[in-house]
Formats: C-alpha cells, structure tokens, sequence
C-alpha cells in the first residue's frame, strides 16, 4: 500500500485581467512584468464569492474525478492564507456545503507552500491507517489582500483554487518521498501587514526561492535513489517563471516537462501546485506511471516538495 492522488479539481475565476489592464492601474508596462515574471494575465474573484467558494467548486471537481463521495471523506485540510474569516475554517465552511458529514476540518496556514504541506500532512493519516479519504485544498483570494496601488506586488497575484482527494494507491504508486522546511527567521520578507496588505521584499524572496527550489526538487529524487533525468513532469510553485526555470535547469529537463499556468494565472500562492497539477492531468501532460515532482515554497519562509509516482 502507498499514499497517492486518486483525484484532482481546480477553479479559477471568469474574470481576466490582462497586464495591459494592469498598465491603467498602476505604473507598469506588460514587457516589464513578462520579462521579469513570466505573467501575462490573471484571474480575479468577484465580490459575491469568497474563498471558501471557490474552494468548493475545486473540491466538486476532484470528488467526481477521484469517484469519491463526500460523505466518504475523513478529513478536509484547506492550505490558504485568505480564508473567509479566521473562523471559522474555510475547511468548516466546506465540511457544511459538501455535506461531508464524517469528516474532520483545519485549515493549514504556511503560504505559497500550504498545498504540499496538505499533502505531506494528508500521506501520514494515511500511513498509519487512521484515514482513507482525504480532500487537499489550496485556495487563494489574495486580490482580497493587495495593495492595488503598489506595482511591486499587485501585478503579481490572481485567485482560483485547486484540490487533490488523498487515499490509498497500488504500491509502487503515490508519494515516494517528501521533504518539507521552514525558516521563520525569513518572515520579515513576506507578510500581511497592519492593513492587511500583502508587503514582500522581492529581492530577497528571490534569492531565497531560487537555492531552496531546486535543492528541494533534487532532494526528494536522490532521498529514493533515482536521478534527475527519471523526472516526466515537473510541477513548481508558479511566483515567478524565472525561479521556475532555475529548478528546470537543475533538474534538466526540458520547457515542455514543466506546468506554467503562472502565464494564465499568475501566482495563486497556496492554489498554484494543485491547479497545475490538475490542468496537467485534464490535458493529459501527465501520464500513469509518470515520475512527477511537485515543488513551492512561500511565506514563513517555508517549501515543501514530493516525488510522486502517478496513477492508483
Ligand atoms: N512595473 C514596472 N516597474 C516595476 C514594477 C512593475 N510592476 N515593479 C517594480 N518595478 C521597478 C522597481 O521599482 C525597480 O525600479 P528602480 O530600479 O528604479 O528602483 C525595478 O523595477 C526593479 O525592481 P526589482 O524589485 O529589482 O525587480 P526584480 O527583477 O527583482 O523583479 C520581482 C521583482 C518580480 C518581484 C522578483 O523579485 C520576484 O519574482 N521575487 C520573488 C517573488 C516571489 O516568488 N514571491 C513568492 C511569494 S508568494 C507567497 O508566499 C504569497
């Protein structure tokens, strides 16, 4: 027996807001945030849905593709750092309108890694037997905290959510390895502050993301003694296309090996692994049996990255 994914969902917002838009916000310019982001356009919530909302329709989605009911669930853990309100959970709130009535309900708060701390967290209640079906949620409304009049940060983010039910795989299968870190000494260079904005000292996070992000990816492929080129698909934390093509480069794989929805959707934080990883399984970039390796890492600082082998 092995801990896998047996479904994935994801939701993003109708609303596109181009950079060309963003030009008319801020002082900005669409070469400017390509060249230096990789972003062309994100997605932004409307006022009438919050984020509990969308995490719901991420969680339809990945129950219907899983074969799951809700009521089958045993635990519901919502990585976010933009729920609805601080309580109750979003995973609350979602326990109640799913109808999963068995399960139990957190929230995890560890930022643009919250999705593989959710994941890693999920894997132990199944190893040990105490769990059998657990839904895994990152889900962002960080339009809801940005200072749309800072062109530092503004033009970065954008809302959606994505979702992976957690259970049991053939063995062989699923989660290989994992690794997880945090540096809270880091906090300084990424947090909300007293009005409730998001303030980062990009530089800085910068330099921390591109040595952790590769080092992770690496890690976790040499803990089971396999080597970089046994990698099919590689899945980062979409912030920043250039940090995304430092943990390409170190892995050495090639553009068409790695999910960029950051192009789309900008950085969703906590919701951009598992709404890559659901849009790479809905097109078929991921096949069953391939070696993928999932990689973020956010605020806190924190990271957290698996290896993983698809299918059940
Ligand atoms: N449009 C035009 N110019 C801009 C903009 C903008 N939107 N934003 C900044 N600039 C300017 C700056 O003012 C600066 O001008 P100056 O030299 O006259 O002062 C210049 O561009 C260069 O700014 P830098 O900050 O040095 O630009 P850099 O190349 O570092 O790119 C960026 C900035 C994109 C933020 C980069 O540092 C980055 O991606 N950092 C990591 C971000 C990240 O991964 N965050 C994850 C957080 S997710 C989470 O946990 C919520």
């Amino acid at each position: 027996m092995s801990v896998g994914i047996l479904g994935t969902g994801h939701y993003v917002p109708t609303k596109v807001v181009t950079n060309k838009d963003m030009e008319k916000i801020v002082d900005t310019n669409d070469e400017w945030i390509r060249t230096r982001t990789g972003i062309e356009e994100r997605r932004i919530a409307d006022d009438d849905t919050d984020t509990s909302d969308m995490a719901y329709f991420a969680a339809e989605n990945a129950l219907e593709e899983a074969n799951v009911k809700a009521e089958e669930l045993d635990l519901i853990l919502v990585a976010t750092v933009t729920p609805d309100s601080p309580f109750p959970s979003v995973a609350c709130r979602l326990q109640d309108r799913l109808g999963a009535t068995q399960a139990a309900a957190m929230d995890v708060s560890a930022a643009c890694s919250g999705f593989m701390y959710g994941l890693i967290t999920a894997k132990q209640f199944i190893d040990t037997k105490t769990y059998k079906h657990i839904l895994v949620i990152g889900v962002e409304k960080l339009s809801k905290i940005t200072d749309w009049e800072d062109r530092n940060t503004c033009v970065l983010f954008g809302d959606g959510a994505g979702a992976a039910v957690v259970g049991e795989v053939s063995e062989g299968k699923g989660i290989l390895s994992f690794e997880l870190g945090a540096n809270g000494s880091g906090g300084k260079y990424l947090y909300q502050d007293e009005h409730d904005h998001l303030i980062q000292n990009g530089r800085e996070v910068f330099k921390f993301a591109v040595r952790q992000m590769p080092k992770s990816a690496v890690n976790v492929i040499e803990k089971i003694g396999y080597n970089k080129e046994d990698v099919d698909y590689l899945i980062p934390h979409q912030a920043n296309i250039r940090i995304m093509d430092a943990a390409r480069e170190k892995l050495g794989i090639s553009e068409d090996k790695m999910a960029t929805s950051i192009k789309r959707y900008g950085n969703n934080s906590a919701a951009s692994i598992p709404i890559a990883l659901s849009e790479a399984v809905k097109n078929g970039n991921i096949k069953d049996n391939d070696l993928l390796v999932l990689v973020g890492f956010g605020g806190g600082l924190t990271w957290g990255a698996v290896a993983l082998r698809w299918g059940k």
